[in-house]
C-alpha cells in the first residue's frame, strides 16, 4: 500500500484511471448533481480499487458487462472524506458508479437568483482546487492521476452549461431540459474539472478566445478583457505555442471565492475584475500563464503547490513586463511583497507553513493556503533567473515545460532537473533556504525602480506631513495609488482617512484592489463614514483575498467588531463554504 499524496486515498500500487465519462443532472431544487461516472483504466483492475469521495451518496457500482460489484465506504475523515473501496473482478477495465452529490458539497456553490446579476435564474459553479473534486465526482482525487474526460450535463431549459473542456454539442431533451456535451481530450489533474451553469452569453474576443458572463455583464467583460489575444501572443513568445486549443473565460457571480481559477479552456474569474479601466487584467495574465505552469506541468500534490503558483507569479510578471514595462512589473513585485509579509505575519506561530516544500500530513490544504508559495516561490524562480541570466533561464524554462508536459511532479524532481541543466545554480541561490527553511532568506532578490522608491519615500513621509501633490493625485495609475496605500502606516487617524478619501475619491472606486486596501485602512482607523461602503462590499463579494483583511481590520475596536459580527450574520448565507470558513476563523481570533 502506498499513498504518494497525503490528501488522497489513491494507492499507487493500483492502476490509474485514464479517462472519465461523466453524466451529470443538475437539480437546482435539491441542490444536487445526479451523477454517473465511468472510470476507464489503462490496464486491468484486479481486487481492491480505492477512490476519494466526500459527502457523496453512492447508489451503485457496476462493471460494464459484469454487473454490480461489491463496494464499501470507509469512515469519513474531516479532511479527506471517505475512501470508496471497490472490489473489482478479474478483467475489469471500466468501473461505473451512480451517485448524487450533497447540498453541502464544498466544490459546488448553488446560488439563488438574487445572488446573480440578472436575478431571474439560479446559478451553479464548481471550484475543485485544492481537494474538492471528490465532493463532485468519485475519483482518484490527486494530481498524480491525470485524466481526459467526456461529459454530458443536463440542465433546466434556458440555462447554459460550460466546463473546463471543449464544447461537443447540445440539444433539448424530451423531458423539456437541455443537455450539453463536452470533451477534454488532454489529460488533466482532477482539481481542474470545472462546471458552471447559469444564464450565460458569450462574446468572441479573437478566433480562439471568448468571454462568457450573464447577459447583464457580458459587454463590460468583453471590453475589460479585449486585450487577451495580445496576452496569449506574448505568453506564447515566452513559453511556446498555447497548448489547450481555446482560451475562454467565464465571469462568475461575486460570491466566487477566488480572483481567478485556471480551469483549462475556461478560466473562471471574479466579477471584481470588471474595474471599467482594464486595471486588473494581471489576474488574467496569471491564469493564462497557468496554461503552461500548473496545467501542463503540475504539482504532484499540495505539498508542492509552489511549483504551480511560484512559477505562475513569476510568469505573470514576465508577461506584464513585456506588455507594460519595467515600472509596472516592479509595482507588481511590490504588491506581492506586501502580500508575502502579511502571510508571514499570519503564520508567525506556524513556521512550518512558511517553507515552499510543505509537509501536510493531517493538514487541510485550504488552511495552509497563503501568499507564501506564490511570492516566496516567485522569488526563488527570480533568484535562479538572476543567477544564470535571462536568456539562458528562458531556455531552461522552455526545456522544463517540454520535459514535464502533461505530467505532475515533485519539488525533488524539479531540483534534479535544475541540477542537470543548470549545475550549481540551486546552491548558488541557496535554494534550500527557500524550500526547507521558514521565513524569507536574507539574500532573496529585491525589485526596485525609481518610481517605486519615490512612492515608498512619499508614503514614509506621511507621518511628517508629506502628501501627494495635486499632479500626482490627478495622474497616478491605479497600481501607483495601490502601492502608495499599501505603504502608508497601518494605523491612520480619522483625519488622515478623511484627507485620503476627499483627495482620491476612494469610496467610489471601481477597482476592488484599491477599494479594499482603502477600506482596510479605514476599518483599522474605526473611520465611521466608511462603514456603509464596507457593509456593501462584504455583503456582495465573497472573494477570500478581500474578506480576510477586511474582517481582520474590523477586529481592532469593540464597535467595529460588533459591526463585523452583524455583517457576517447577514452575509454568510450568501458566501461560498470556503469563504465562510475563512471569515469564521478570523472572527474567532478576535479578542473576547
Ligand atoms: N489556482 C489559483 C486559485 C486557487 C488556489 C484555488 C488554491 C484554490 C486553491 C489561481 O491561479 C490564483 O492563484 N488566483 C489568484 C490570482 C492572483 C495570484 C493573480 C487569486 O485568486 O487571487
Ligand atoms: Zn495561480
Amino acid at each position: 500500500m502506498h499513498h504518494p499524496d497525503p490528501h488522497s486515498y489513491y494507492d499507487s500500487s493500483q492502476p490509474k484511471a485514464r479517462r472519465l465519462r461523466l453524466k451529470l443532472g443538475v437539480d437546482f431544487a435539491a441542490k444536487r448533481l445526479e451523477g454517473e461516472v465511468v472510470l476507464e483504466f489503462g490496464g486491468e483492475v484486479k481486487g481492491a480499487l480505492d477512490l476519494d469521495t466526500k459527502g457523496l451518496d453512492i447508489r451503485g457500482v457496476q462493471v460494464p458487462g459484469h454487473g454490480p460489484v461489491p463496494w464499501e465506504l470507509g469512515e469519513p475523515d474531516t479532511i479527506l472524506g471517505s475512501r470508496l473501496r471497490i472490489d473489482a473482478p478479474e478483467g475489469t477495465r471500466e468501473i461505473a458508479i451512480t451517485y448524487a452529490t450533497s447540498p453541502e458539497a464544498m466544490a459546488l456553490q448553488w446560488l439563488d437568483p438574487e445572488q446573480t446579476e440578472g436575478k431571474v435564474a439560479p446559478y451553479l459553479f464548481s471550484q475543485c482546487q485544492q481537494i474538492h473534486a471528490r465532493t463532485m465526482v468519485p475519483c482518484q482525487d490527486t494530481p498524480v492521476v491525470r485524466v481526459a474526460y467526456h461529459a454530458e450535463v443536463t440542465v433546466p431549459e434556458g440555462l447554459t452549461a460550460v466546463m473546463s473542456a471543449g464544447p461537443a454539442g447540445d440539444e433539448a431533451t424530451r423531458d423539456g431540459r437541455h443537455v450539453f456535451r463536452f470533451l477534454m481530450p488532454q489529460n488533466i489533474p482532477p482539481y481542474l474539472l470545472a462546471l458552471a451553469v447559469g444564464r450565460l452569453e458569450s462574446r468572441d474576443l479573437s478566433p480562439r478566445a471568448r468571454v462568457w458572463a450573464e447577459p447583464e455583464t457580458v459587454e463590460a467583460a468583453a471590453w475589460e478583457f479585449a486585450g487577451v489575444e495580445d496576452m496569449i501572443l506574448k505568453a506564447e513568445a515566452l513559453f511556446g505555442p498555447y497548448p489547450w486549443d481555446r482560451y475562454d473565460m467565464l465571469v462568475l457571480p461575486p460570491s466566487f471565492p477566488y480572483g481567478g481559477m485556471e480551469n483549462p479552456r475556461m478560466t473562471f474569474l471574479t466579477p471584481t475584475l470588471l474595474a471599467g479601466d482594464r486595471s486588473l487584467v494581471d489576474v488574467v495574465a496569471h491564469e493564462l500563464a497557468h496554461s503552461w505552469t500548473g496545467n501542463l506541468v503540475t504539482n504532484a500534490s499540495m505539498e508542492h503547490f509552489w511549483l504551480n503558483e511560484g512559477f505562475t507569479v513569476w510568469a505573470e510578471r514576465r508577461i506584464l513586463r513585456i506588455l507594460h514595462g519595467d515600472d509596472a512589473a516592479a509595482l507588481g513585485w511590490a504588491m506581492g511583497q506586501k502580500a508575502l509579509e502579511d502571510s508571514l505575519d499570519r503564520f508567525k506561530n506556524e513556521p512550518h507553513l512558511t517553507v515552499l516544500r510543505l509537509h501536510l500530513e493531517g493538514i487541510d490544504p485550504d488552511d495552509a493556503f497563503s501568499s507564501i508559495p506564490y511570492e516566496k516561490g516567485a522569488r526563488l524562480v527570480a533568484a535562479l533567473e538572476r543567477e544564470v541570466g535571462e536568456d539562458k533561464f528562458l531556455r531552461f524554462i522552455r526545456d522544463y515545460i517540454d520535459a514535464f508536459r502533461f505530467t505532475s511532479i515533485t519539488t525533488e524532481q524539479f531540483c534534479a532537473f535544475v541540477e542537470a541543466k543548470l549545475p550549481g545554480a540551486l546552491a548558488a541561490v541557496n535554494a534550500r533556504a527557500y524550500l526547507d527553511q521558514p521565513g524569507m532568506p536574507a539574500t532573496a532578490p529585491t525589485f526596485r525602480s525609481a518610481q517605486l522608491d519615490a512612492l515608498t519615500a512619499l508614503a514614509n513621509s506621511w507621518v511628517d506631513g508629506g502628501r501627494p501633490s495635486a499632479r500626482q493625485i490627478a495622474t497616478w495609475k491605479a497600481s501607483e495609488l495601490q502601492v502608495f496605500l499599501q505603504k502608508l502606516p497601518r494605523q491612520l487617524t480619522r483625519e488622515d482617512c478623511a484627507w485620503l478619501d476627499e483627495h482620491f475619491q476612494l469610496m467610489g472606486r471601481g477597482n476592488y484592489e484599491i477599494l479594499v486596501d482603502w477600506l482596510t485602512l479605514a476599518a483599522t482607523a474605526d473611520y465611521e463614514p466608511a462603514f456603509p461602503r464596507l457593509r456593501e462590499v462584504l455583503l456582495r463579494v465573497g472573494r477570500m483575498k478581500y474578506l480576510r483583511p477586511l474582517y481582520g481590520a474590523l477586529g481592532q475596536h469593540p464597535r467595529t467588531r460588533a459591526l463585523a459580527r452583524e455583517i457576517f450574520a447577514a452575509a454568510s448565507p450568501g458566501y461560498h463554504g470556503l469563504s465562510r470558513r475563512v471569515v469564521q476563523s478570523v472572527l474567532e481570533a478576535y479578542p473576547a
